[in-house]
């Protein structure tokens, strides 16, 4: 579904993603884990367009990607959730789902196609509270807007960076089932982590990454096993 080959992302002269390979399978969600400052939202960033890659190739849905202009990667099915949940605060909730699903939405066979109602079915909260302000909501309500708002572009592959980062332990669970759930449309996702024990519970195979380049990979239950690897990557 997606894959990367040997992806190299710069800032300026910091050379950040230090030749990535990985794939993601369709269905099935992977996780990314890693340290702060690891590489993992320039990784997603990479992939959506928003720092392209200098050397290297992403291919999605074997064509290659790397290059587009961020808005076109979205139209082809690729949804972001970012870091910090980045809503419109001076919207309402109706409106944050409703603005950007404009243009970008399209219909793929085989696929869910989510608008307002799907998404206030999967998330009711979001329904009793749509003229609410973005910034009325609490943290766990704003990463389902964020969700939603994604969901809204009728992605068949979705990036999330970090949804569970300042969520309480409860939400963070509620997060785990979201992401279960969505899996079972047909979504296939890239979930990007610090939380060690979300990651293992919600994706069918685990990538530890370390400046900029994949130091492990395997699934769940081996991470959950192996100490040496949570110990010297995830701090664990
Ligand atoms: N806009 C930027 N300009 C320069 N350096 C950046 C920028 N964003 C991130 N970095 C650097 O890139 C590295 C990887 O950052 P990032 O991908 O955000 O890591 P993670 O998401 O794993 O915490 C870090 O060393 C960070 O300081
Ligand atoms: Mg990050």
């Amino acid at each position: 579904m997606l894959k990367l080959d040997e992806v190299h992302t710069y800032y300026g002269n910091s050379h950040i993603l230090q030749g990535l390979s990985f794939e993601v399978p369709q269905g099935k969600c992977v996780a990314l884990l890693g340290r702060n400052g690891a590489g993992k939202t320039t990784t997603i960033h990479s992939i959506a367009g928003l720092t392209p890659p200098r050397k290297g190739t992403i291919t999605y849905r074997g064509k290659p990607v790397s290059g587009l202009p961020s808005y076109k990667i979205a139209r082809l099915g690729i949804g972001l959730v970012p870091q910090g949940r980045r809503i419109f605060p001076s919207l309402t909730i109706r409106e944050n789902l409703t603005v950007p699903a404009k243009d970008s939405r399209q219909k793929d066979k085989g696929h869910k196609s989510w608008d307002l109602e799907s998404v206030y079915a999967l998330f009711p909260v979001l329904r009793e509270r749509e003229h609410n302000m973005g910034t009325q909501l609490s943290g766990g309500q704003q990463q389902m807007l964020a969700i939603g708002r994604a969901l809204m572009t009728n992605p068949q592959f979705i990036l999330m960076d970090e949804p569970s980062e300042g969520l309480a332990p409860v939400m963070i669970e509620q997060v785990g089932d979201i992401i279960k759930k969505l899996k079972e449309t047909g979504l296939s996702i890239l979930l990007v982590e610090q939380n060690f024990y979300l990651a293992c519970d919600a994706a069918d195979e685990v990538l530890v990454m370390n400046k900029g380049q994949i130091v492990w990979k395997g699934t769940p239950g081996e991470l959950l096993a192996n100490e040496d690897i949570q110990h010297q990557y995830l701090g664990v």
